[in-house]
């Protein structure tokens, strides 16, 4: 079987090779495709082929994309997580060490001497520069997910005492964090007890304005905040203060907020954390390698709208189904297989919201009677997406 990829925005090849031999890609040409791969592609208002299975966003963010409207139509969206995570980790050790040393305004105030006396000139204005080092004092990472992890660790091998934050963290992130990374249950003692406060959580209801008066009041003075993950994250009123009162010594964000433009220890960067060649690659190739899995087996890595399901596959056949969350599904699903005579060799069902995805083996090889099955559920109302996958 040969499946159809659509591609948008320039993926990169390497990442498609990940494909293999099973795919034909054929750009933004592709007639009915399979699957989608894209980058920043608004599929907004636009209307999903009706072959169209999965979507893979090369990419964290997947608001291009109308989740919604996908789940309904049982087509997967993926995203690359933590592909870009060392390009925003590399971005942030630089930060730490460039507000450490204050390198920006040094370097700004040596470009703008003038005459025969540079050196004289530098010597004598230099001492305003004289910054401090980060070995040995205490950076606190809140949310310690591919990106923090990787911060709390390499800070670690920079010399620094560091504090972590993050009651959700998954068991994969917390495996590889080193042990000297001192965990808290209290953001609050981040706030009292940091030099430096580094912040990688997405944006939620319960994350905004982490950064308000009341967590700036909790501070030491001459507290650095770093931002690499969304602007409102901090209330930018309560930082000015915070900056005013000596509270907040340093505030780099990677995010251009107008009011923050030009303003004294404020630095700000054009959202290139995660911009690097390498990233580009890495959320490729994971993309290529997500919707290959997808395809030849039916397994869900990282997707946005449908749970992580894994299973290897050796029965002959597997169906997949996204089906609706409706009571007794798993019964009636189990129902049908039986009464066609055929054996489950394995069902795993796993629900997000609304919506299931079921991953049925067989264990039959009478091609007529799994054909009976696919129909049966075809028809079935509360299934929106049936697939057969022969192994
Ligand atoms: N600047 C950039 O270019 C750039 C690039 C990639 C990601 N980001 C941002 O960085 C964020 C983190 O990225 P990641 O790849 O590390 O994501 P991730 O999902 O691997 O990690 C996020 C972590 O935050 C934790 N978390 C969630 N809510 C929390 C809370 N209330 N308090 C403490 N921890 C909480 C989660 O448990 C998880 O471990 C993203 O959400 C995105 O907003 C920015």
């Amino acid at each position: 079987m040969v499946f159809s990829v659509r591609t948008y925005n320039n993926i990169n090849q390497i990442g498609l090779k990940e494909l293999g031999n099973q795919f034909q890609v054929d750009g933004d040409k592709a007639d009915n495709p399979d699957a989608f791969i894209i980058r920043s592609q608004n599929l907004h208002g636009k209307t999903f082929p009706d072959n169209l299975k999965a979507i893979a966003r090369a990419g964290a963010g997947t608001n291009n994309i109308p989740i919604d409207e996908a789940t309904e139509q049982g087509i997967v969206v993926f995203n690359t997580p933590g592909a870009n995570a060392n390009a925003v980790k590399e971005a942030v050790i630089a930060s730490l060490l460039l507000s450490a040393r204050d390198y920006i305004a040094a370097n700004t105030w040596v470009n703008q001497l003038e005459g025969d006396d540079i050196s004289k000139q530098v010597e004598a204005g230099k001492k305003q520069f004289a910054g401090s080092e980060i070995a040995g004092k205490t950076l606190g990472v809140i949310g310690l997910g591919a990106i923090g992890a990787r911060i709390a660790n390499d800070a670690r091998r920079l010399g620094m005492n560091v504090l972590g934050y993050d009651p959700y963290v998954s068991i994969e992130a917390a495996w590889n964090i080193s042990s000297h990374v001192k965990r808290v249950n209290d953001l609050k003692e981040i706030f009292a007890h940091s030099d430096y406060i580094t912040v990688h959580v997405p944006l939620t209801d319960d994350t905004r304005h982490t950064f308000d008066k009341a967590a700036f009041a909790n501070m030491t003075k001459g507290t650095t905040i770093i931002n690499f993950a969304r602007a409102e994250l901090v209330d930018n009123q309560a930082l000015f203060d915070a900056i005013e009162t000596g509270v907040v010594k340093h505030y780099v964000t990677d995010f251009g907020d107008k009011e923050l433009l030009g303003k004294e220890r404020i630095t700000v960067f054009p959202h290139v954390g995660g911009s690097t060649a390498e990233a580009e690659l890495n959320c490729a190739i994971m993309a290529g390698k997500t919707i290959r899995r997808f395809m030849e087996t039916g397994e869900i890595i990282n997707s946005v709208n449908f749970p992580r399901v894994e299973q290897v596959l050796v029965a002959p056949y597997r169906i997949t189904l996204i089906n609706k969350n409706v009571p007794n599904i798993v019964a009636r699903i189990s129902t049908a297989v039986s009464d066609l005579g055929i054996n489950i060799d394995n069902i795993i069902n796993r629900s997000k919201g609304d919506y299931a995805y079921t991953l049925l083996d067989l264990d039959e090889d009478d091609r007529a009677k799994i054909n009976q099955l696919v129909a049966k559920f075809e028809a079935s109302d509360n299934i929106v997406r049936v697939r057969l996958i022969e192994r």
